[in-house]
């Protein structure tokens, strides 16, 4: 059992949404559970529909039994957590509604407050005002901002700017959950405490890196949502963006929040630009036809629910270029696509080829050497190396192994990624979360590819559902003599 932390009440605006039910209410009857919310701390979610207090502990309860992970659920622990929940109704548009939230926290008018924002983007600002007009945001008030933000950079500027009229910057906590996942934070432990990774990590060394984050899912009913976004700006504007920050930023010289944060906007701000003939040789966007799924068939992105026409990309493929000493002439390329072959996240270093290789001539050829960070389905770091084959052959012939550089798991419970991000604003702490300049930097850089994908400089591909994805991201790579790599 941990100590507990700071004394707090959680709003989460839009409590019974789909967010609220799978991620953060779990998170927090863990957290509670775990000792790391005090148990006289709440968890308030606003709903539209009044309901009564034993309704709602039932519904919580059934969407807890739901999407915990597998004996998570238990009911002496439900019946600790349950006493910390309340709900109460607000209509966001409507500023008498907020009354009952009003009188709710004016009971422990000293606490930190944590606003969860688990709405459309286009709520931020309107919640934030009222928040503000019934004067229930001070100094010990937080506000959490789901991602995307905004469709594009001038969109996410009104967003942000609405949301800073009420609250300072540094009260303003902007989650990508990547940023909360194990592996994901271990990218930074790997590179900055580990001798001999420091002098490999730069042009001298590494050919060229692939980020992937591969879902088998669809939409799966999002897709009033999904529609309006699509792969660049639900999954590489952000996530993809944050992972390719953390592999090329310079070491911070703390872990200080604004250390942290300001390496990565340096990375951000030296992606190269793309011109419309880079756009036209250096990315792909496609959609899903039919196909299948874990052996089912699976309709296509314009023949599910929803949908008929649509040019919004399920997949996207771009080569990434960082203007900058270290990562000069050294390649990112970045994939995300929903319906694919096999649920697959990872970060792939590709190191160069050996300059001479004395075994050439012997039978056996040498393999780049390769450090692959798997985010998903389960969190491994592998080293890629060669070895000879043990035996008494008169040749020396080599073998590719593989070294694991995985952590034994000595706990319970693996906090999700949402665990590690809710406990870190419960503690004001924003180092995994996205600075203003970081958003509007990632923002300037996809819009000038939207843009050009919406001036058709580059045509909608197709592939089936089910599969890799179109075979235009292959020629993508391959054109500079590389291959994705899917073991
Ligand atoms: C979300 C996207 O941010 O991340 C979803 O909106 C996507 O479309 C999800 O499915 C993927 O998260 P994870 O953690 O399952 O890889």
């Amino acid at each position: 059992m941990n100590a507990t932390e700071n004394l707090c009440d959680i709003i989460i605006f839009g409590g019974h949404g789909d967010l609220a039910f799978r991620k953060l209410l779990p998170a927090l009857y863990h957290l509670s559970n775990d000792g790391y919310l005090d148990h006289r701390s709440r968890v308030i979610t606003t709903t539209k529909v009044a309901m009564s207090k034993e309704e709602h502990i039932t519904l919580v309860r059934s969407k807890l039994q739901e999407f915990l992970s597998e004996g998570s659920f238990v009911e002496e622990k439900f019946m600790r957590f349950k006493e910390q929940l309340q709900m109460v109704v607000v209509n966001f548009k409507d500023k008498q509604s907020y009354q009952g939230l009003k009188d709710l926290l004016e009971e422990h008018p000293d606490r930190d407050r944590v606003n969860y924002l688990s709405t459309a983007p286009d709520f931020f600002g309107l919640i934030c005002k009222m928040l503000s007009r019934w004067e229930l945001v001070s100094e010990k008030s937080r506000v959490v901002l789901e991602k995307p933000i905004g469709r594009d950079l001038k969109s996410s500027r009104v967003i942000n700017n609405e949301v800073l009229k009420y609250f300072k910057e540094s009260q303003v906590y902007r989650i990508d959950h990547y940023l909360g996942k194990d592996t994901v934070q271990n990218i930074m432990a790997l590179r900055f405490s580990n001798r001999f990774i420091m002098p490999l990590w730069d042009s001298n060394n590494i050919d060229h890196i692939q980020i992937t984050v591969a879902e088998s899912v669809g939409v799966e009913g999002r897709w009033g949502y999904y529609d309006q976004y699509g792969a660049v700006r639900d999954m590489i504007q952000n996530h993809l963006m944050q992972l390719l920050c953390l592999v090329a930023m310079e070491p911070p010289c703390s872990l200080e929040a604004d250390s942290v944060r300001d390496e990565k906007v340096k990375v951000l701000r030296s992606l190269r630009l793309m011109s419309p003939s880079d756009i036209e040789q250096k990315t792909v966007r496609a959609q899903y036809t039919h196909g299948s799924s874990d052996g089912e068939p699976v309709p296509g992105y314009l023949e599910g629910e929803g949908v008929r026409e649509s040019m919004t990309e399920t997949f996207a493929a771009l080569r990434v270029d960082i203007d900058n000493w270290r990562w000069n002439g050294v390649p990112f390329y970045l994939r995300s696509g929903k319906r694919m072959q096999r649920r697959n996240s990872e970060i792939v270093i590709q190191f160069k080829t050996m300059p001479y290789s004395i075994f050439a001539n012997k039978g056996s050829c040498i393999s780049e050497n390769k450090l692959v960070i798997t985010l998903q389905p389960k969190e491994s770091i592998q080293l890629k190396l060669m070895n000879k084959i043990p035996g008494l052959s008169e040749q020396m012939r080599l073998q590719k192994v593989s070294l694991e550089l995985n952590a034994p798991l000595n706990m319970e419970h693996k906090p999700d990624a949402y665990e590690r991000l809710l406990l870190d604003v419960i503690r004001a702490n924003p180092t995994l979360f996205m600075r203003l300049d970081e958003v509007e930097a990632a923002w300037k850089w996809t819009d000038v590819v939207l843009e050009g994908w919406a001036d058709n400089i580059v045509q909608m591909k197709s592939y089936s559902a089910g599969t890799d994805g179109p075979s235009a991201a292959i020629q993508l790579i391959a054109r500079d003599g590389r291959s994705w790599h899917d073991e």
